[in-house]
């Protein structure tokens, strides 16, 4: 049926592309991953979850395979494996690590920390809503500081809304949906001051992404054995392994016991062995990383010939302005099999879109100029 109409829509607004470019996408010529074979990935552009199209990993899909023997049993000595490994990749010791079904258990975890009492979380606005989300229907109110007029992350600002009652401050860096830093060493001094009298917690997801000399991660304070930290990591973005939720939380060891305490969560066996496998597979993870450079150089060609305003990216997504309501863009683009990210209020007229292999976003932009170009060219002028 949604075939069928697309088809006519190709066929009525003048079909500058054919129906069957999608299906005509040929994986690479040597196939290096497994998950070229699938080919119905090719079906839609999937530009909406900030995932890695190329994931998992040819080695993460064989330690899944021979996993499959073990899944009668519980995930237990592979767990300690794999946050033994985690640990070393990150000097830091097991004591430091807890291991989540997705990082979001541990961003939920954080939540209930923060709310187990009365009290006030500080958050950027836009930002990743799953902690505030879920420490709100607990007892937390969230203050939401504005972006800065450069759409940054306003430490200052941030700094000036904690309050006497405030419990936590959550930070995502790179943030999400905008894929900017924070400088390394002003978060570094803001991290060791305001969790001096309460927690802060840095989400990290798209860590490895990053390519701003400027940023630094947080983990180096989580070594120095500093309290009241939380960062965390997930293998659901550069290893692909986004259905298999494995998540990480890196802290002093009485947090990290409060976490295992609080998660409701058991991994399985599969996505511990896949991470295990994918973790040390860096010749994906540059892979995947040099793919997605070279998506995110496709759509930024397009924004500067369009002359759009966006931010440039440290993550695996890009955010810019369309000026056109995003819902109107989104239904629009489904008609062309393209899934894009959904509004992200107050900043509606702008959109996010994930990077999908670089032959997707070269249709993406296809689509797109020939959809919304004129009238973003018109409007500028
Ligand atoms: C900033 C941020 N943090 C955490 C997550 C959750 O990731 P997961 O639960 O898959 O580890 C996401 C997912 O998109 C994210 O964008």
């Amino acid at each position: 049926m949604k075939n069928i109409s697309r088809r006519k829509i190709l066929t009525s607004s003048g079909a500058f592309l054919g129906a069957s470019m999608l299906h005509s996408v040929s994986p690479i010529s040597t196939p290096l991953f497994a998950a070229d074979q699938f080919t119905k990935n090719f079906d839609v552009v999937q530009a909406d979850k900030n995932e890695n199209p190329y994931g998992p990993s040819r080695v993460a899909l064989k330690a899944i395979s021979k996993a499959m023997n073990l899944a009668n049993r519980y995930e237990g000595r592979s767990r300690r494996q794999l946050i033994k490994l985690i640990a070393e990749l990150n000097d830091v010791s097991p004591e430091n690590v807890a291991l989540g079904t997705g990082s979001g258990e541990i961003l939920k975890t954080g939540g209930l920390i923060a709310s187990w009492e009365e009290g006030s979380i500080v958050c950027a606005d836009p930002t990743y809503q799953d902690l505030v989300r879920y420490a709100s229907r607990e007892r937390s109110k969230i203050i939401r500081v504005p972006v800065d007029e450069n759409l940054a992350c306003n430490l200052e600002a941030i700094s000036n809304a904690i309050k006497n009652d405030t419990r936590m401050v959550y930070l995502v860096n790179p943030n999400n949906p905008i894929p900017n830093v924070i400088n390394g060493s002003e978060l570094r001094d803001f991290v060791t001051e305001i969790s001096k009298d309460r927690m802060v917690f840095i989400d990290e997801a798209y860590h490895e992404y990053v390519k701003d000399p400027n940023y630094q991660s947080m983990m180096g304070l989580i070594a120095e054995g500093k309290r009241n930290i939380i960062v965390a990591r997930t293998a659901s973005k550069i290893h692909g392994l986004a259905g298999l939720a494995v998540g990480f939380g890196f802290a002093h060891p009485d947090h990290i016991k409060e976490i295992n305490q609080l998660k409701t969560g058991k991994n399985n066996i599969l996505g511990v062995e896949a991470a295990y496998a994918s973790y040390q597979d860096n010749e994906f993870q540059d892979f995947s990383r040099r793919k997605n450079q070279e998506s995110l150089d496709i759509v930024e060609t397009m924004f500067k010939e369009l002359g759009v305003r966006y931010i440039k990216s440290n993550a695996n997504f890009s955010f810019f302005k369309t000026g056109i309501p995003v819902e109107e863009l989104n239904k629009k683009l489904l008609e062309y099999d393209i899934a894009s990210g959904r509004p992200f209020p107050p900043f509606t007229d702008w959109s996010r879109v994930s990077m999908d292999r670089p032959e997707h976003m070269q249709y993406y932009v296809k689509v797109f100029k020939e959809l919304f170009g004129k009238r973003i060219l018109d409007s500028a002028s």
